[in-house]
């Protein structure tokens, strides 16, 4: 359920104070925030959270994302959670080299593009199982009966959860993301404790999944901490769910324009433009953090060694330097360079993943209910747990 006030926040707000983690953030007025910023400096400080620098513009973003040797990740998480437990740093994202290295080649391997045929039958099947109860109900949410399903069956194949946890780590996740600031901490925590107890589940008892073959595989000759399998599991539990939820959300809003279905019904092949132009126009994760390993200049704009930044990966994506007419959802840009899987040796690694859902959801569903449409008006979530926006529901009818 959104929270968000309904005082707005005009654009200048966004150019001393701007907050992440501030529930009045809505899809309406985040992309005047974020040009107001970018008008300001490639880098705009906020005061807010104890104080933090923004960099704002496509070519900073992207360049501060490449730098991982300037700007680490062992504090990617910690804008504005300052007062999180403490907790072992093992987590892919908040990672530097080398463990990073050691990390991500370990949980990539399954998710490699050439690995990608191993889920394209079972991903269809599991897409046409949800449109074939669509068909029966003709009114259903996109999010609640087709979005959300999804990341769940395909996280849970990989990592060899039954029915029952995937169900149980679907709502902690979705308890977990739509956490405020003072009670991140106490979801947070559950979630742990889940993934905690999963991977001594699977240490004890390993079977043929890949969470399995994590808890028992040596790199290097030394085997994944119980820690490390914990953060690990956390990348796919957590990052490869409520994202993929909110892509395919948005794509489907996108796809339900006359303009874009006539396209893609008159030619199929632009399926993936559709994707990346979503991703573009409303990328899940708007920003992530880093800390400053050394004095630096991004833009021109001194950031002192041992300060946070985070890196607006949204309004790198609607920086009108980089796309013409970036608010606007244009199938004929042709192949964009967005930022929405972020840059550099942090990129997701589920990419390959997530745009294979993305495409396999749009393929099924203008096969099976071509005419669909949104029924009302969908409800945003507003910007929530500090980096990411999607919806909480999409009415849409069939004919
Ligand atoms: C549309 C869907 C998705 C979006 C928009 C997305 C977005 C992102 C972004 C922006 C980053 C970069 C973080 C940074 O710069 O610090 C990232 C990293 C990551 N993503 Fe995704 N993601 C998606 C799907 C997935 C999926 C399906 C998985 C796993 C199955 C996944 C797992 C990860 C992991 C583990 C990282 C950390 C990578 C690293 O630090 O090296 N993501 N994602």
């Amino acid at each position: 359920m959104s929270t968000v006030e309904s005082i707005d926040l005009q654009p200048e707000w966004g150019l001393s104070e701007f907050n992440p983690w501030d529930r009045r953030i809505t899809e309406k007025n985040i992309w005047p925030i974020y040009r107001a910023m970018r008008e300001k400096g490639p880098v705009v400080h906020s005061d807010a959270l104890g104080g933090f620098w923004c960099v704002t513009r496509y070519q900073e973003v992207r360049a501060a994302a490449l730098d991982h040797r300037t700007f680490s990740s062992r504090n990617a998480l910690e804008i504005g959670k300052q007062n999180w437990s403490d907790r072992p740093k093992t987590r892919l994202i908040e990672t530097d080299p080398p463990e990073h290295t050691r990390i991500r080649k370990a949980m990539q391997a399954p998710i490699l593009q050439k690995r990608m045929s191993n889920f394209s039958e079972g991903m269809r099947e599991s897409v046409t199982d949800l449109l074939r109860v669509i068909a029966e109900k003709k009114e259903f949410d996109i999010v609640a009966d087709l979005a959300e399903p999804i990341p769940q069956e395909v996280v849970g194949r990989i990592l060899g959860f039954d029915e029952a946890t995937r169900r149980i780590n679907r709502e902690l996740v979705l308890r977990f993301v739509h956490s405020d600031l003072e009670n991140s901490e106490a979801t947070h925590a559950d979630f742990w404790a889940f993934l905690i107890e999963t991977v001594q589940d699977r240490l004890r008892h390993p079977g043929e999944d890949f969470l399995s073959e994590l808890c028992t595989s040596e790199v290097d000759g030394k085997r994944f901490t119980e820690a490390e399998l914990v953060g690990m599991l956390h990348g796919f539990a957590l990052a490869g769910h409520h994202t993929a939820i909110d892509g395919i959300s948005s794509m489907l809003k996108y796809a339900s324009s006359d303009k874009v279905k006539k396209a893609y019904l008159a030619d199929p092949s632009i399926g993936a433009q559709v994707v990346e132009e979503t991703l573009r126009c409303d990328p899940p994760i708007h920003l992530e953090g880093r800390s400053t390993n050394v004095d630096t200049v991004v833009g021109g704009v001194e950031i002192p060694a041992g300060e946070s930044v985070a890196l607006l990966y949204a309004s790198a994506n609607h920086d009108d330097r980089q796309f013409e007419n970036p608010e606007v959802f244009d199938i004929s840009r042709g192949p964009v360079q967005h930022l929405a899987f972020g840059y550099g040796i942090h990129m997701c690694i589920g990419l390959h993943l997530a745009r294979l859902e993305m495409n396999t959801v749009l393929e099924e569903m203008m096969r099976w209910f071509p005419s669909y449409r949104l029924a009302g008006e969908p409800e945003n979530s507003g910007m929530v747990f500090g980096h990411h926006m999607g919806w909480e529901s999409m009415p849409a009818v069939i004919e």
